[in-house]
């Protein structure tokens, strides 16, 4: 039962409404079995917050402010089950440990039907690239709340059906952005030695000792096109080995150190040594560098692209550098990559001139799968913790300030559909009560509001509960305290 509060029979917040009881005692704080040392659940606050990777926005939300945030307890966490599948780095494992819930873990995907019955019973999954959430596995899951996906994309799982039925996806987009960064620059340096043809040669037993056309980095310019997390960050890595940084965004940012954002692509292409491009693939972005943008770049400049295989148009680009155009380019992504390991890859850019071909491997790194653990792992924990849905990739966005850390508040947390009328009935439920502060908002079909609420009894909570999981548009209800 997830989320039980000590005394049965519990509560179940991650339950469908149609078969969730009420809690006869929720606020019943002696778990029946010893609390386990866990982590944020219990020494949580600010500072155990601070030292992971958080954003600023969440840095106000339920982890941060006030020393006297209220740490909310709302089940004995040891039964809190979680299926950790595909390896997940050691990092969240432990995290997950920590808060005292009953951790599985199994090194490769699971064939579809025992992953039905292993979801079935779980209220939190972990996965990467290789299980396929389907409609059919959610379907089976009768106690799923919450899934990580340890990786960038999510498209391995039916979203949709996920906030249908009340259960958050979260991943971790940015925690590789520094390898991303790192290669990049390590790029720069490549590129512009050579070194990619040197190495080849070398390989072929071909001395050939030339420095024409070989230069420092020190001096060039490079222009940024995308100054998001990965941008950025390599703008920073840029200066400090001596380069001038141009940035193109269709935002206007602050320029981080001495680096400059120019208004327009061809402004950056007419004036970069170097062009590297970090934007997401949008319908904007699609061939954003074709023909047209290459022969503005500087005769013998170069293009790295490590951001999405779509960006570039591949012919151009490799008609670009056999005539000598650019003095040589550096791909890390494809239009098309093989789906697996091995002889598979194909380009109209095997055997270009100083030319560096990667396997998308720019977040590739030890350190990125530990940080996607964290990552992840601490979102998790907030959602199931304190009901916090910030980063969530198919659920509405939602996180207040602490509970104040007094007795006798909760935190209500109600997934519903999004049709008109239902925060009416909302406020009538909460009408006679003191609602300290309240948010909500939606996504598509799928709306989400937390409301924290003080100076209430024990039989005021099972009301509150009751009547709010009765309503027709409840998808899940959770009483937090
Ligand atoms: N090679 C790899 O292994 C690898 C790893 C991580 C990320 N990526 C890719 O790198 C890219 C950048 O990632 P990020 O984390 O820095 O993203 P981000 O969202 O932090 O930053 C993207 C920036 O691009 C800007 N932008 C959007 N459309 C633009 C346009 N048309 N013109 C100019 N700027 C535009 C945005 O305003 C934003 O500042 C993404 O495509 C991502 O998928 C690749």
């Amino acid at each position: 039962m997830p989320f039980e509060p000590s005394t049965p029979p519990a509560s179940l917040p991650f339950t469908p409404a149609a078969q969730r009881v009420m809690p006869s005692t929720p606020l019943a704080t002696t778990p029946s079995t010893p609390a386990p040392t866990n982590g944020a659940f219990e020494g949580a606050g600010p500072t155990t917050a601070e030292a992971t990777p958080v954003t600023r926005r969440e840095r106000q939300g339920s982890f941060g402010g006030s020393k006297k945030a209220k740490l909310l307890k709302p089940f004995n966490t040891a039964n809190i089950k979680i299926l950790l599948l595909e390896n997940v780095n050691e990092t969240a494992v432990s995290a997950l440990r920590d808060q005292g819930y009953q951790v599985e873990t199994y090194a490769k995907a699971l064939a579809e039907d025992v992953l039905i019955e292993k979801i079935r019973d779980v209220h939190c999954v972990g996965i990467r690239s290789k299980t396929k959430l389907t409609k059919k596995v959610l379907d089976a899951a009768e106690k799923l709340g919450v899934i990580g996906c340890f990786c960038i994309g999510t498209n391995q799982v039916d979203l949709e059906h996920a906030a249908q039925k009340g259960i958050a996806v979260f991943n971790s987009p940015f925690s590789n952005s520094r390898s991303v960064a790192e290669l990049v620059i390590s790029e720069i340096v490549l590129l512009s030695r050579q070194l990619g043809d040197r190495n080849n040669e070398m390989h072929q037993g071909i001395w050939s000792k030339v420095s024409a056309n070989c230069y420092e980095i020190r001096g060039k310019t490079l222009g940024i096109v995308g100054y998001g997390h990965i941008g950025s960050q390599l703008s920073v890595l840029a200066e400090s080995m001596g380069m001038r940084v141009l940035f193109h965004d269709v935002v206007p940012l602050m320029p981080l150190g001495t680096s400059k954002q120019v208004n327009s692509l061809d402004e950056l292409l007419e004036n970069s040594d170097f062009v590297t491009l970090h934007v997401p693939e949008t319908e904007e972005t699609k061939n954003m560098i074709g023909e047209h943008e290459l022969n503005k770049m500087k005769q013998g400049s170069f293009l790295i692209n490590a951001s999405r295989g779509t960006i570039v148009h591949i012919p151009a680009l490799a008609k670009a550098l056999r005539a000598g155009h650019l003095g040589g380019a550096a791909v890390d992504v494809f239009p098309k990559e093989p789906a697996a390991n091995g002889k598979f890859f194909e380009s109209e850019l095997i055997g270009c001139p100083n030319t560096l071909l990667t396997p998308h491997i720019g977040g590739s790194t030890e350190e990125a799968q530990s940080m996607i653990g964290v990552e992840v792992s601490q979102a998790l924990i907030k959602f199931i913790n304190y009901g916090t849905s910030i980063g969530a990739v198919n659920f509405p966005e939602v996180d207040l300030r602490a509970i104040k850390d007094e007795e006798n508040s909760i935190r209500l947390c109600y997934t519903h559909t999004n049709v008109p009328g239902v925060l009416l009935r909302i406020t009538n439920i909460l009408a006679e009560h003191n609602v300290d502060k309240q948010f909500s908002d939606s996504k598509g079909k799928i709306a989400y509001l937390m409301a924290d609420i003080s100076d209430v009894t024990p039989e005021q909570i099972q009301d509150i509960y009751r009547l709010v999981s009765e309503t027709p548009t409840n998808i899940v209800t959770r009483v937090l305290y």
